[in-house]
């Protein structure tokens, strides 16, 4: 007979490399804090129904104390042989407090048990991820006010469109990583149903108190359906999905780094600890951890496509292809999380040079759309007001000439519509203090902007202490 926990029914034992390939318990053994945790309540609800006597309760505690030491400590051993820490957990705790170890497993199956040691560390790498992009908000915000009245290009297709602020230009990807806070908020707020207590598949014969160890895990109530709770990863699915797009927004911003770090924009300098040197080229100072941000991105959407594509065809209720979601969420949180530990401070130390981006916001004809709103205003058709102004930008073009640089004269040659007063109307900073719409470019629009921004700032912060 096997020695396995399970071994019962068994005559031979797979081999070493066989037992290898299936072990999940060196993956997963940032579990075992939860995994204790969910065990005491679990033992302690078998005590208040009196399902285990209350003299095992209190060895079955001191012994899972003692256990969650010996791994604190570093001296817990994991072996493959015992495929998971839930196996190993228990085993070690029979070896040190004899058979009383073998009755906690009384109404609860490792398919349950899985789930609620995952739930818990969710709620904790949620939180902690939310911590994180916090950070990047803050570095954000913070450059925002610093920058606050430096112009710069804004673009489409890359192409100079039109002037915004570059404190607008940082903003922007603030409200996006807020969505992404708001997205694992609405997570965590879905994660509140206890799955201890589904058992195998279809709940247990033994009376026991689900609302008892809901209550002691911190969750507002059991899960509804026994199946449901064992087969399904939708919230790694969805942790993950989170992960990825929040993922292509900072792929997104290190791309715009590493193009306003060029030779060719210098609109930004990242600071020297967050750029190398060429081994060859003595002038390179490039961008390596913005582009290996954006290298992972393949990586981040590969662990949610993975997800997906392992759920995809089970059967309900568990299989085991479902263990793969531990490899597959711890990669999707340590990447996330160290990535977003790079970026904060990146973002944080990097300089924007102000007198490059006024220049290239000149250079770009980006008032093009205020000529043509000046013609339109003195009464031409807008359609012959943006052929009389795609005029004026090939003649300054072919004569190598911004918009600053044309007399009155040349203006007037293209439309006698044009007087004294295109000048202030095509400046860069009446440009942006047009924009006023809500949530447009003008100072005073971004005035409101950031003030919302700290705002939110302020309140999420008293929430997460
Ligand atoms: N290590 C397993 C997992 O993470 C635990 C559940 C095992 N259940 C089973 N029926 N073999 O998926």
């Amino acid at each position: 007979m096997s020695n396995k926990m399970w071994g019962g029914r068994f005559s031979e034992v797979p081999a070493k490399f066989v037992e290898e390939f299936g072990a999940v318990i060196k993956v997963e053994t940032r579990l075992c804090p939860y995994d204790i945790q969910g065990s005491l309540a679990h033992v302690t609800m078998l005590g208040e129904t009196g399902i285990i006597a209350q003299e095992d309760v209190e060895k079955i505690k001191a012994g899972l104390h003692q256990v969650g030491q010996e791994i604190k400590d570093g001296k817990f051993q994991f072996n493959a042989e015992d495929e998971d820490i839930h196996m190993a957990i228990e085993k070690r705790l029979t070896e040190l407090i004899g058979s009383a170890g073998g009755r906690l497993h009384t109404g609860r199956s490792r398919n349950d048990q899985c789930c609620v040691d995952s739930y818990l560390y969710f709620r904790d790498a949620a939180k902690e991820c939310q911590k994180l992009l916090l950070e990047i908000q803050k570095s954000l915000y913070e450059q925002a006010e610093k920058n606050f009245g430096t112009i710069q290009p804004g673009f489409t297709h890359l192409q100079v469109a039109q002037p915004v602020l570059t404190s607008h230009w940082l903003m922007a990807y603030f409200w996006m990583f807020k969505r992404d806070f708001d997205r694992l908020q609405s997570f965590l707020d879905r994660l509140v149903e206890c799955p201890l207590g589904a058992a195998a598949l279809a709940g247990t014969d033994f009376p026991i108190d689900r609302w008892s160890t809901a209550k002691q895990l911190g969750f507002e109530k059991p899960t509804e359906n026994s199946i449901d709770t064992v087969a399904d990863r939708d919230y790694c699915i969805e942790f993950a999905s989170i992960a990825a797009l929040s993922y292509m927004h900072m792929s997104r911003l290190c791309e715009e780094i590493i193009i306003f770090a060029s030779q060719e924009y210098k609109f930004i300098e990242l600071s020297d600890d967050f750029t190398t040197g060429s081994s060859i080229m003595p002038q390179k100072k490039n961008c390596d951890f913005a582009e290996l941000i954006k290298g992972r991105t393949g990586r981040m959407y590969g662990y949610l496509q993975a997800m997906l594509t392992m759920m995809k065809g089970i059967p309900l209720a568990y299989d085991k292809d479902m263990q793969e979601d531990k490899f597959l969420s711890y990669e999707t949180i340590d990447l996330w999380q160290n990535t977003m530990k790079v970026m904060a401070p990146m973002i944080r130390k990097m300089k924007i040079n102000a007198k490059r981006t006024y220049q290239a916001a000149s250079h770009g004809f980006s008032t093009a759309t205020d000529m043509a709103d000046y013609l339109v205003k003195k009464g031409m058709p807008f359609r012959d007001a943006h052929r009389v102004v795609g005029q004026t930008v090939r003649y300054c073009v072919e004569k190598d000439k911004t918009f600053d640089d044309l007399t009155l004269e040349e203006f007037q040659q293209q439309s006698n519509l044009f007087t004294e007063d295109i000048f202030k109307e095509i400046s860069l900073e009446h440009s942006v203090g047009a924009r006023k719409s809500y949530g447009g470019t003008s100072p005073e629009a971004v005035k409101v902007q950031l003030e919302h921004a700290e705002e939110f700032l302020d309140k999420v912060h008293q929430k997460l202490g």
